[in-house]
């Protein structure tokens, strides 16, 4: 099995930032509260012609410059989004047309918050058996789009972006370890109700506002805390590792009271986390990617660093990584 590690990197945020005092505007909420309760200042929307691909295209545009390759040399295109451009063709192939990778094999992966990661262990698996050598895996959402901008307790929670890795063989360091769960008996704690085979599109279902984001908040961030804790644990105890041995712990970012209780949980001081919530809220699968990105960009991760990814979603579904710099 070949060793699998991330030789490039990339973003892209679109340009249209909603700030807490815009949103002041919009439902009955306060800054104050958005801050307190989440940790969220400002999220970036698209513009009106910008779709999940838009996004994913210029972020792994970047992730390819980054890693010194050509389009031609990709293998392999996952995309990980709950906001494809359609319900098909993949989101993936809109990213292969843009980026003119020829060769690549393309599908989306749908793991909500933990779709990047998801993805990351799909990809390693055929580059680790030497099926494919360059991989591109993209966390892209536009979330503003199946967002209710009418209801105060989701609304000031999602943001849009992609973050985007190419993955492929190392001789040193590279992922040590990944796990993988999910639970599909809480499937009503966050979901979208309408658009797909169960209820599809029709006047009464938009009358209800069925095409928007349900969450049970609440009941989410308790199963989060816990469960992302554990995920850490294992993830890092299959690494042959302890808590203090992570470098730099990137979390998925929806609410900033959960990386914390996290954080106090695993034992790790706030100058190991990396955190953008404030910047951009929860961007559902780009959120891990995005960050990722940025704490490597900052200087934030060096050679031989130990970082952990991990992230809980929709589904329910969960996954960490631990990766050697
Ligand atoms: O990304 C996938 C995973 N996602 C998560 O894990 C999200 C987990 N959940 C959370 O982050 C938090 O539950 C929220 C941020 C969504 C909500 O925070 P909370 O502290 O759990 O608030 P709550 O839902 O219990 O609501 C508390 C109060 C309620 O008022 P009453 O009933 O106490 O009078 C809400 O109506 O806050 C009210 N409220 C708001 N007030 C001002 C809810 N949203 C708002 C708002 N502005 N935007």
């Amino acid at each position: 099995m070949k060793r699998v590690g991330i030789v490039g990197l990339g973003k892209y945020l679109p340009k249209r930032i909603l700030t807490n005092l815009d949103l002041e505007k919009m439902v009955d909420t306060t800054d104050e509260w958005i801050t307190t309760r989440t940790g969220i200042k400002e999220r970036r929307l698209v513009s009106k012609d910008e779709a999940a691909s838009d996004l994913a295209i210029k972020a792994g545009r970047q992730a390819l410059m980054d890693a010194g390759l050509k389009s031609d040399d990709l293998d392999l295109i996952i995309v990980a989004t709950v906001t494809p451009d359609m319900q098909f063709p993949s989101t993936a192939c809109f990213v292969q047309s843009g980026l003119g990778a020829h060769r690549a094999v393309c599908f989306d992966i749908s793991a909500a918050c933990a779709g990047f990661i998801y993805a990351i262990v799909v990809a390693q698996q055929f580059i680790a058996r030497g099926t494919y050598k360059n991989a591109l895996v993209i966390g892209a959402e536009v979330l503003s789009s199946i967002t209710d901008w009418q209801d105060r307790s989701t609304c000031v929670l999602f943001g849009d972006g992609a973050g985007a890795v190419i993955l492929g063989p190392v001789s040193s360091g590279g992922i040590l370890s990944t796990y993988l769960g999910s639970d599909g008996t809480k499937t009503d704690l966050l979901l979208v109700p309408a658009g797909g085979s169960r209820k599809p599109a029709s006047y009464q279902t938009i009358k209800e506002r069925m095409h928007y984001i349900k969450m049970q908040g609440n009941e989410l961030f308790k199963v989060a805390v816990l469960t992302m804790t554990e995920v850490a644990k294992i993830a890092i105890e299959k690494a042959g590792l302890k808590p203090s041995d992570i470098d730099l712990f990137i979390p998925h970012q929806a609410n900033i009271r959960i990386i914390m209780a996290m954080a106090k949980k695993l034992n790790l001081p706030i100058q190991k986390i990396y955190l953008n919530i404030e910047r951009y809220g929860n961007m559902s699968s780009a959120s891990t990617a995005i960050a990722l990105c940025e704490a490597v960009k900052e200087g934030r991760v060096r050679k031989g660093d130990i970082v952990l990814l991990d992230a809980f979603g929709a589904g329910l579904v969960w996954g960490a990584c631990v990766i050697k710099w």
